[in-house]
């Protein structure tokens, strides 16, 4: 050896990237420590042979090999691939290779250089995983974010409904007085009037005042506030007084009402306003589930076995998809729009149902309606 060429290999010796000269026949004319330890051999064996086989363990020149492109375009190259050692494990390899030209300019040589780069590989995927990471907690809060303004603005609309209630029970105040003064004058008209068919007339009259006094009567009953006054009620009354306010409801929206009462239900011993509470939500998101109209049936039956009472709310609308079948009894769920549902209807009414140590389960497919049973204890 020179003296050169012993300072160049001992130099390149100290280098931890395999480096390998090879010829055009893919001969190993150098190669540097670090090359020799990967291909398992001493230096002295290897130099002469042919590269793929060494190195690679291949019995013809290797595909994408960049030794060769350099031989047949005369430029670097450069190459990042993956590779499986002898153990079977995975690793990253960078390789780069560049001409020795001879006098005329044409590639004698070629310099090869591999580098393991895995750690940095397995860094920057690391990185990219953490910035994908991050980029989905980004995500998820702003859902969060989004939706709690949702629920501000439907805890809003839940105060405005609560003081339309009012409003609607102060108007209840202010109509029974004067439809008591149009019934009594009704009374007093008919006992001065002989003639069958005006009498007929202020009789229809009369029977619509009374009708608007019951509603009335039943709103006033339902907007007064309760804590949770217990007394023996009549289910099926409760549930047709709470009818009564839904009935024009019912009829513009087409929809046909069927119930189906069991007489051997006895009284129960509930708050009888919240029991017209849940009665009401039930019916009335029924309806909603209706747009086109359709038939909600509600039927009571005595279970004598677990010793209640069952009423069921049936209706043939648009159902409730498995998915949020989990989720509409919890607070603020609503798939109406603004304006149209506070999502506490349902939450409101498993409260008060728990209050009275029953429980409502529900049954529901998309397209096809949703039942709603009410189980209360005798
Ligand atoms: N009978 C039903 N048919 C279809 N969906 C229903 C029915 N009852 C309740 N839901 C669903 O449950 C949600 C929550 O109901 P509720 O708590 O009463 O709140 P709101 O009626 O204000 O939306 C409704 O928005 C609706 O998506
Ligand atoms: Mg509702």
């Amino acid at each position: 050896m020179e003296v050169s060429e012993r300072f160049l290999q001992t130099a390149l010796d100290g280098i931890h990237d395999c480096i390998n000269i090879v010829d055009k026949d893919f001969k190993i004319i150098f190669m540097n420590e670090a090359a020799s330890q990967r291909a398992g051999k001493k230096r002295q064996l290897l130099l002469g042979n042919k590269c793929y086989v060494e190195l690679w363990k291949e019995s013809s020149p290797c595909k994408n090999c960049v030794t060769g492109k350099v031989f047949e375009t005369g430029k670097p190259q450069q190459t990042i691939t993956w590779e499986i050692d002898a153990d079977g494990k995975k690793f990253y390899l960078e390789k780069f290779a560049f001409p020795i030209v001879d006098k005329d300019g044409k590639t004698e040589y070629t310099v090869e250089i591999f580098r393991d780069i895995t750690e940095r590989k397995l860094l920057e995927e690391d990185r990219e995983q953490q910035r994908l990471e991050l980029g989905k907690r980004v995500r998820e809060l702003r859902h969060a974010y989004e939706e709690l303004k949702s629920m501000q603005n439907q805890l809003l609309q839940a105060e405005k409904m609560a003081s339309i209630g009012l409003l609607a029970s102060s108007l209840a105040h202010e109509l029974d007085t004067p439809l008591t003064t149009i019934s009594g004058y009704c009374e007093l008209l008919a006992e001065d009037i002989h003639d069958e068919r005006l009498l007929d007339r202020i009789k229809i009259i009369s029977e619509q005042i009374v009708k608007c006094q019951k509603t009335i009567r039943n709103l006033l009953d339902f907007s007064r506030k309760s804590n949770c006054e217990k007394k023996l009620c009549n289910i099926h009354h409760l549930i047709n007084n709470t009818l009564l306010l839904v009935e024009h409801r019912l009829k513009i929206h087409k929809i046909n009402l069927r119930k189906t009462f069991d007489d051997d239900v006895p009284p129960l011993l509930v708050d009888g306003n919240q029991i017209q509470q849940v009665i009401l939500n039930l019916v009335n998101n029924a309806v909603d589930a209706l747009p086109q109209g359709g038939d909600i049936i509600i039927e009571t039956r005595l279970n004598t076995e677990a010793k209640s009472i069952e009423v069921v709310f049936e209706d043939n609308g648009i159902g409730i998809s498995s998915e949020d079948q989990n989720r509409v009894f919890a607070p603020f769920f609503t798939t109406k729009e603004p304006g149209k549902g506070t999502g506490l209807g349902l939450s409101i009414c498993n409260n008060i149902i728990s209050a009275h140590n029953g429980k409502i389960t529900l049954d529901s497919r998309t397209g096809s309606g949703t039942r709603f049973v009410v189980s209360l204890p005798i």
